[in-house]
């Protein structure tokens, strides 16, 4: 059992209580375990049931338990919004941080993709998240910060010469509601900045999951062609950053966009 560490540094998150939204995911459960070890009270929502129990498992068995929540919660539903904020006030009593890893793409070719299917990416990446950050943000009474996930496609575009044989690149709707996360950010926090809630994003850029590095190693190799450090990221690579927002050592840091990408968009 790995207790909170007695940390007074800058970074601290004691008595914090941080939402995980996709909190189960490949870069958002090292994130939370970051989180943990800082001393914070955290609930992972996410709608992957089955990746969820295994999040708060592994979790629960390197913190205390009574500082995890896990909570079964779709951002694509307004009332699911609702009662994760209701559940985490009830159980911790206070909100302080929200993080947004949740996302969705369809993955369709610009000409397949229908007009329902880009709607549906949207109401998750565009109107979802904007329902939890302003839900998250009224439910903030001692101030607060909202941390979002873009992506390097919400700032540039992929090249399809990036992608082997008949891969297709990253889609449309992606980077599209990706680039919307990044105004939305900006937005929000001109509206919260006043009650010192600041909302920020961070804009991953090459950290693909393990089945694609194995299955698609000439991919790999122009992913990491792309990047100034010459390789692409690993999972953990993004909990720093994650742990610096949330963390009063960005105190006077809101409404930007911080490019976590080994260098790609800095060429
Ligand atoms: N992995 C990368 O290379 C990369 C690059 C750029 C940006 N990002 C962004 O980082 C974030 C995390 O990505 P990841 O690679 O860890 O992906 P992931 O799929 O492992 O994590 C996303 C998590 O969100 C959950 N989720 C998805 N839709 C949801 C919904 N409607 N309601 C509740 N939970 C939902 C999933 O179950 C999953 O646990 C995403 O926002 C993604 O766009 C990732």
């Amino acid at each position: 059992m790995n207790n909170s560490p007695e940390n007074t540094g800058m970074f601290n998150l004691k008595n914090r209580v941080i939402f995980v939204a996709g909190g189960a995911g490949y870069l958002a459960l090292p994130a939370c375990r970051a989180l943990l070890e800082q001393g914070a009270r955290i609930a992972i929502g996410d709608f992957n049931k089955e990746n969820l129990k295994a999040a708060i498992e592994v979790l629960g068995s390197e913190f205390p338990v009574n500082s995890i929540l896990g909570l079964d919660f779709n951002i694509a539903e307004e009332e699911s919004i609702a009662n994760a904020i209701e559940e985490i006030l009830e159980k911790f009593g206070r909100l302080d941080c929200l993080v947004n890893a949740t996302y969705r793409n369809i993955g369709k070719s610009v000409k397949d993709l229908t007009s329902a299917e880009f709607n549906q990416a949207n109401s998750i990446n565009i109107t979802g998240t904007f329902l939890l950050v302003r839900a998250a943000a009224e439910a903030m009474e001692n101030g607060g910060s909202i941390i979002l996930f873009s992506s390097m496609y919400g700032l540039i575009s992929p090249n399809q010469s990036d992608y082997p044989g008949r891969m297709e690149k990253n889609p449309v709707e992606y980077g599209a509601g990706k680039a919307a996360i990044n105004q939305l950010a900006r937005f929000m926090a001109g509206e919260y900045g006043r009650q010192n809630i600041r909302v920020n994003v961070i804009a991953p850029g090459p950290f693909p999951w393990e089945s694609v590095q194995k299955e698609h190693p000439v991919f790999m190799e122009k992913l990491s062609a792309k990047t100034m450090l010459g390789r692409i990221g690993r999972r953990d690579e993004l909990a720093g950053t994650v742990v610096y927002l949330a963390s009063d050592a960005s105190s006077y840091m809101t409404g930007q966009v911080l490019s976590v990408d080994g260098g790609v968009t800095a060429w």
